[in-house]
């Protein structure tokens, strides 16, 4: 449909982006990015009243983005060329050709274009050597300045090269190191720079990427006092095992688990320097208690390790969030046992005694209450009574 209305239109509409590339490379990709040779902006309009979809434009941009059915996003653009007049600041926008468009772009493997016109319908518009590169698994930048023009390049670079096991080319390696030398990620503000990282940590091989962060010298950017070695890299592998593990439950949980290899990365990091990771990229409270928490981790492990009741594993566990659980089990997965116990059985139990009822025993209000119902938990807890209706 888009193909037909280009023809009509007089106008070259092409499909750019991730899409060829992940196309070439035989995998699903929903993110639709169409460039129009021509007026973008103009084609969103008739395209959308066409489709019956939802249009937002930004004019100043000269792009607009049509919602349709199903969640699914088309980006519109008009090809273009930009100027970055500082380092990573926002470009200046005139209008290109498609060449122009494709060459303003990071890497040659997302510098493939597609045609859509029906005329020409599928036809591959590779000026950057795009698909050889694929191919051959290289990871090739377009131009020299890409970098000092968007620092956020970099960390795009390693996460494709992790996701696809690609290879720098030498001369783009080179460029990596040049501008981390020169401190660019240094002119991202921190909430980018946090943003970036956590891209590569949700991405599929999130310990390949922090390797590439560490080998590059980049995590040093990320904070001074994080550090990765080969004793965390293998604390990060277990995660997968004991999230399978912990699928297997009778349990369902709900949580990130980017966040895990965040905690991994953190854990060691001392109590000032965590909270000064919290301050400085302004993490919410569900992820700056995780980090906050990472620091108790080695303690309750020895005392998991050592406790014998059922109400002392209670009372370790209590109040800890899923992902600190799985952080014990990461770091010691022979305690499995303890932690599958306090998971489907001891978290949920519950006495159904209130202060009612002790006050109808005849005791007053006051510190024994709570002291009174402690001891009827523990005593639960730890099997000696069976049911207190
Ligand atoms: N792009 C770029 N420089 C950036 C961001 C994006 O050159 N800093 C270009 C690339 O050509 C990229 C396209 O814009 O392919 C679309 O960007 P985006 O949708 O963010 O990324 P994808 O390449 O689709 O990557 P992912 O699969 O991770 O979404």
């Amino acid at each position: 449909e888009a193909g037909n209305l280009a023809d009509q239109m007089d106008i070259k509409l092409y499909i750019v982006g991730g899409f060829p590339r992940d196309l070439l490379l035989e995998r699903v990709n929903l993110d639709l990015d169409l460039v129009v040779e021509g007026d973008g902006v103009e084609f969103a309009r008739r395209f959308a009243q066409k489709l019956k979809g939802e249009l937002d434009i930004y004019h100043e941009f000269g792009t607009a983005v049509l919602s349709l059915e199903n969640n699914l996003k088309v980006d519109i653009a008009s090809t273009r060329v930009e100027y970055y007049s500082e380092v990573a600041s926002l470009p200046e926008v005139e209008s290109g050709s498609i060449q122009q468009d494709l060459f303003r772009r990071d890497f040659s493997i997302n510098a493939l274009a597609i045609q859509l016109n029906s005329s020409s319908f599928g036809q591959l518009v590779d000026y950057f050597n795009g698909k050889n590169d694929l191919e051959a698994g290289i990871i090739r930048l377009l131009h020299n300045f890409s970098l000092y023009d968007d620092p956020t390049r970099i960390f795009r670079g390693l996460r494709f090269a992790s996701r696809y096991g690609f290879k720098f080319e030498p001369r783009t390696k080179e460029l990596i190191r040049q501008a981390v030398d020169l401190d660019v990620i240094e002119k991202l503000s921190n909430n980018r720079l946090f943003n970036k990282l956590e891209l590569g940590l949700k991405d599929r091989y999130p310990i390949k990427f922090i390797n590439l962060l560490q080998e590059e010298n980049i995590l040093n950017y990320i904070s001074k006092n994080i550090s990765w070695d080969e004793s965390k890299e293998s604390l990060a592998n277990n995660i997968k095992k004991v999230l399978r593990w912990l699928d297997e439950l009778k349990v369902s949980f709900n949580f990130d688990e980017w966040i895990l290899y965040l905690m991994v990365l953190i854990s060691g990091v001392e109590e000032e320097d965590v909270k000064e990771f919290n301050k400085r990229f302004n993490l919410k409270n569900n992820i700056s208690y995780r980090l906050l928490n990472t620091l108790d981790v080695d303690n309750i492990i020895t005392k998991l390790d050592k406790v014998e009741s059922n109400s002392e594993v209670y009372y370790l566990l209590e109040g800890l969030a899923i992902e600190d659980i799985v952080l014990i089990l990461i770091k010691d997965f022979s305690l499995r046992e303890k932690v599958r116990l306090y998971l489907e059985e001891l978290r949920w139990i519950d006495i159904k005694i209130s202060g009612d009822d002790i006050i109808e025993f005849g005791i007053q209000p006051g510190p024994l209450f709570t002291e009174i119902l402690k001891a009827i938990k523990k005593a639960k807890l730890d099997d000696k009574i069976n049911s207190y209706e």
